[in-house]
């Protein structure tokens, strides 16, 4: 039979977001509270186990992996992970792929480029070094911009994601905008999405992806990009700056007819939608049945896979947090 993952809406997904671990060296407010509560350390998907899951679904045409956390550089051996995962490039796999919060960065760029990682992504919701203790509630800007400078020696292409918070960053659009251009790194503009109890209030930080893209457009000139990467990012091309500026919007431009994608947990669970908790044990099938039993999961999960999200500001749409699947 084909191999191919096509859900029950005609989507083909050909993109993983694999969370390596949910542990986060940073407290980012409207991610999680200062009392997070992680995995235990056991259920953690063995390497070899993780290459396996990861060798079969590239077999039924996975063509993207991106690692995700939490923070996937909080786990030591991510760079031999990598290097294991790297090894499916050219087999079937075009693209692996990185999100990270850049902190520990630094140390492992080299060895991630050498992995087969061309491109990263590094969170980094503002410049200013009180204001980004304020948001992540670690004292670590000065590491994010070592990170970023040192993926950018290993030759690796950086797009720097920024969650848009009204009354925290959002006096900063253009100076981050501006700021990529100097260093050529695009930019990812994205609404804060409701999941997980994060002990403050959402709503009263949201702000929509298009009020950002018209501030910023009034003072650089933005048009329209034929760029498209595997991601719900929509892009515009900044010209004077050099870059692209893409915005991610969930709550006010649903982009959920084109989803090509589906999340592994770091114990080895698939969820098929960000704001859904629908899923399939993925590990539980390949302990049981092997190959075939990863198969079948992945067959049952394309039945599964809901169509869209629901969320809303106001409330979380589902209780798990996103440092659970990645984003
Ligand atoms: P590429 O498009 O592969 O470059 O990456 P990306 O921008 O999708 O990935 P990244 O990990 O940088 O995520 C940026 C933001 O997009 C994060 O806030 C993610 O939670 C969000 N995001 C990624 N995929 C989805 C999705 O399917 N649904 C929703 N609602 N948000 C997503
Ligand atoms: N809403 C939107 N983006 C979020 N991120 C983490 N939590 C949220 C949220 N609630 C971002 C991080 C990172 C990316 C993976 O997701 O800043 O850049
Ligand atoms: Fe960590 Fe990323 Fe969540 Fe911040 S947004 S706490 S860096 S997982």
């Amino acid at each position: 039979h084909d191999p191919a993952l096509v859900d029950a809406f005609g989507r083909r997904i050909d993109y993983v977001r694999l969370s390596v671990t949910d542990r986060c060296d940073f407290r980012c407010r409207y991610c999680m509270g200062e009392d997070m509560r992680f995995m235990p350390r056991s259920r953690l998907m063995p390497p070899d186990m993780v290459e396996a899951v990861a060798a079969h679904m590239v077999a039924r045409g996975i063509r993207r992996i991106r690692l995700t956390g939490g923070e996937p550089l909080v786990r030591g051996d991510l760079p031999d992970l990598a290097a294991r995962l790297g090894r499916l490039l050219g087999q079937g796999l075009e693209e692996l792929t990185l999100t990270t919060n850049g902190a520990r960065l630094a140390g492992v760029a080299a060895r991630l480029a050498d992995a087969g990682i061309r491109r990263i992504n590094v969170s980094l919701d503002t410049l200013d070094p009180v204001r980004f203790a304020s948001i992540a509630r670690r004292d670590a800007l000065a590491d994010v911009l070592a990170g970023i400078a040192a993926a950018r020696a290993a030759g690796m292409r950086i797009k720097i994601n920024m969650v848009a918070l009204a009354g925290v960053n959002d006096d900063e659009f253009v100076a981050m905008a501006r700021w990529c251009g100097a260093d050529g790194h695009d930019l990812s503009i994205i609404e804060t999405m409701p999941l997980g109890d994060v002990a403050e209030d959402r709503s009263g930080r949201f702000l929509a992806a298009g009020e950002a893209r018209s501030r910023i457009a009034r003072e650089i000139e933005l048009v329209p990009s034929h760029h498209r990467t595997a991601g719900p990012s929509r892009y515009l091309d900044a010209p004077q700056l050099g870059i692209r500026i893409g915005f991610i919007s969930p709550l006010t431009e649903n982009f959920c007819a084109t989803c090509n994608r589906v999340r592994v947990t770091a114990e080895g669970r698939l969820y098929l939608c960000l704001g859904r908790d629908d899923s399939v044990d993925l590990r539980a099938a390949w302990e049981r049945d092997g190959a075939a039993g990863i198969d079948a999961a992945l067959d049952t999960a394309m039945r599964i896979k809901p169509r869209a999200h629901d969320f809303h500001i106001e409330r979380p749409a589902v209780a798990r947090h996103m440092s659970v699947t990645g984003g």
